[in-house]
């Protein structure tokens, strides 16, 4: 097994409102994601996902246990730049991402920040266009662009830092379906290419393309996964108020009425499969 990139040891962490009440949030949370995988992370609203996506990158540090991200200690303030090169964060709010008036000078802003020389930013800018289908983009204003170009702009500029990990917190939440679409080709692409992925999301349809599911509650993970595995324990997720993708409630509500059915898919696709392999073992002509 490869070195983990990122290794989450024993982290707690709680805000502190107004200087003195306390909230706990993440209690005890240990794990590892390693180079290249796709991790997403479900659990219902305040479970503490955002709390620990920030932790990644050193936005938030914990109270106790520690973070290394490639080796290196979140907590050291002197080793932050790098580590935000390393991890990019993509947040919810695509307005609230995009800080200039022109497309191509938002992507540069991060860059200019580190002091990348100016030979090298055209480069840099022209290839995180191009990687989010963005490039013929690149001199309009921000502002007119949909929700998912805006997004698409924000991963930009975030590529062009050329990070090895991208931590993605709800970030496909408030666009359409075809934004979100474009953004998940975006990240699945990006994950082909050898980028970690960690993405907080609520869209199961995502959670079933991912290498691994973390389910947190109440500040502490309860499961933890391959998809196919996780979306079994559908009592406990129902437990929890959570989803699963809605392949995975076909196949088991055939599967009950017919055991011969696999139980455990969670794609579309799959399920066709199964249909046609069934019916083929049956003699019956489908399709
Ligand atoms: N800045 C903050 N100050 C105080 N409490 C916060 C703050 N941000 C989040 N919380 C609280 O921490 C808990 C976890 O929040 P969060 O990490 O945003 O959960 P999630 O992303 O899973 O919805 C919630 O109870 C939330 O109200
Ligand atoms: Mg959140």
């Amino acid at each position: 097994m490869s070195q983990p990139f990122i290794q989450v040891e024993g982290i707690s962490f709680e805000y502190t409102i107004n200087n003195h009440k306390t909230v706990p949030v993440l209690e005890n949370v240990s794990f590892d994601v390693h180079p290249g995988e796709y991790v997403t992370i479900i659990g219902h609203n305040g479970s503490g996902k955002s709390t620990l996506s920030k932790h990644f990158n050193g936005i938030l540090k914990p109270l106790s246990g520690n973070i290394y991200v490639d080796g290196l200690n979140t907590r050291e303030a002197n080793l932050q730049r790098e580590i935000r090169q390393k991890v990019g964060m993509v947040f919810q709010h695509p307005d609230n991402q995009i800080v200039a008036t022109i497309v191509e000078d938002d992507v540069a802003f991060g860059l200019e920040n580190i002091g990348v020389p100016s030979s090298e930013m055209k480069a840099r800018i022209d290839f995180a266009l191009d990687a989010v289908g963005m490039s013929e983009f690149r001199k309009r204003p921000p502002h007119h662009l949909s929700g998912g170009q805006k997004q698409r702009v924000a991963i930009a500029g975030i590529l062009a830092m050329k990070p090895d990990c991208l931590v993605l917190d709800e970030a496909t939440s408030m666009l359409d379906t075809y934004g979100r679409r474009d953004i998940l080709d975006v990240v699945r692409r990006l994950n082909n290419d050898g980028m970690t992925i960690v993405s907080v999301t609520h869209h199961m349809s995502e959670v079933a393309e991912a290498s691994r599911v973390i389910v947190i509650e109440k500040g502490q993970i309860v499961l933890d996964g391959a998809p196919r595995e996780i979306f079994q324990q559908y009592e406990l997720l129902h437990q929890l108020q959570l989803d699963v993708p809605l392949a995975s409630q076909l196949a088991r509500l055939v599967h009950e009425y017919d055991n011969e059915f696999q139980a455990d898919l969670i794609h579309n696709e799959e399920i066709i499969q199964e249909v046609m392999r069934l019916s083929a073992k049956r003699g019956v002509y489908v399709g």
